[in-house]
């Protein structure tokens, strides 16, 4: 498989000749961004025999599994949500690289995804806090993948609401994660990608940012910045050829959410997968999952602010 951009030569990606997934920082042995134009190297990547399984089928017969390999990135790897579409992913034969800050979880990720048939595993460890990082650490991942077809971004802190009622170091803290951060990576990556006029932009906002409760206004806030931010940036690039698919989840059974009330019964995350999954690789713009969310979240905007305001959510 060749990079759809090779400006900066041909070179083959570290691990390629021996091993499916690699951890590699990067590094200033191996640039990953070209000093003149800021773009990333692209590597070019061995083709697997996975890869090659897919493109050779006999002329005439549909392959079984005739859909090309994607070549995703995601960030934030170690969520619960994404690891479950990163194992659909794997079981497709996609190309991931994964971003995450937990060496150990990641490492553990990357090897289920690689057992369960990925065409490609990359990982870099990563506090995705560090915005003085992302351009390099998006050329490496983009030139390790050899192009980019999906960029996921899971990545978010539910934090914790009364903590930053009395503190806004911890408000901060989750702004920069869940806004910050995001808008970070989002500015780079939405350049790369308008300037080739392909790639999709997947990012998980959340239905708390469509209307502030007391419960959770700051998470909430954090959100709706995204949902914000995601519209004007769709509302900029999508006649570029690129993608913006917003994607709020209601509450899902993850480690997020696993000590609040009732979660138990919050949706299943294999079938909210499953959704975000089939949504990328369809047209929509804004996902509500389960799709009720879409619902129950327009009568909350409905409700008149003098009603909201004394009520407990
Ligand atoms: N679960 C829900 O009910 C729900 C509902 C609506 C929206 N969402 C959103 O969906 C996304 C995924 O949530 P989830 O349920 O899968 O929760 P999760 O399992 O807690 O996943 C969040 C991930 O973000 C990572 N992360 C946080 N800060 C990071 C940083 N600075 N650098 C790198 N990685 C960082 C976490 O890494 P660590 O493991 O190292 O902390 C974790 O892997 C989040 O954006 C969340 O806000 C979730």
């Amino acid at each position: 498989m060749t990079g759809e951009h090779g400006t900066g030569g041909e070179r083959i990606e570290p691990g390629a000749t021996d091993a499916r997934y690699t951890t590699h920082p990067p590094s200033a042995s191996s640039p990953a961004i070209d000093e003149s134009t800021q773009e990333p190297v692209l590597a070019v990547r061995r083709t697997s025999g996975r890869d090659r399984e897919a493109h050779t089928a006999p002329t005439g017969v549909a392959p079984a599994e005739s859909r090309v390999s994607r070549r995703i990135l995601v960030l934030g790897a170690t969520s619960g949500i994404a690891e479950a579409c990163c194992r659909i992913w794997a079981e497709r034969g996609d190309s991931l690289f994964l971003v995450a800050r937990n060496a150990d979880r990641l490492a553990a990720v990357a090897a289920d995804l690689h057992t369960r048939g990925a065409a490609y595993v990359g990982t870099s460890v990563v506090n995705l806090d560090d915005t003085a990082a992302h351009p390099e650490l998006l050329a490496h991942a983009i030139n390790s993948l050899a192009g980019l077809d999906v960029a996921f971004l899971p990545l978010g802190i539910l934090g914790d609401q009364a903590e930053a009622e009395r503190h806004f170091s911890h408000a901060a803290e989750i702004l920069q994660t869940n806004f910050t951060s995001v808008v970070s990576l989002l500015t780079w990556l939405a350049n790369y990608c308008a300037q080739r006029h392909a790639g999709t932009l997947a990012v998980l906002s959340s239905v708390a940012g469509d209307r502030g409760r007391k419960s959770n206004y700051v998470y909430g806030a954090s959100k709706a910045g995204v949902t914000a931010f995601l519209a004007g940036l769709r509302n900029r690039i999508d006649r570029e050829g690129v993608r913006v698919l917003t994607i709020k989840p209601g509450p899902v059974r993850t480690s997020m959410t696993a000590a609040m009330k009732g979660s138990a019964k919050f949706a299943d995350v294999g079938a909210v997968a499953g959704t975000i999954v089939k949504s990328i690789d369809g047209t929509g713009d804004v996902l509500y999952v389960p799709g009720k969310w879409r619902v129950i979240m327009a009568v909350v905007r409905a409700i008149p602010e003098r009603m909201f305001k004394k009520m407990n959510l």
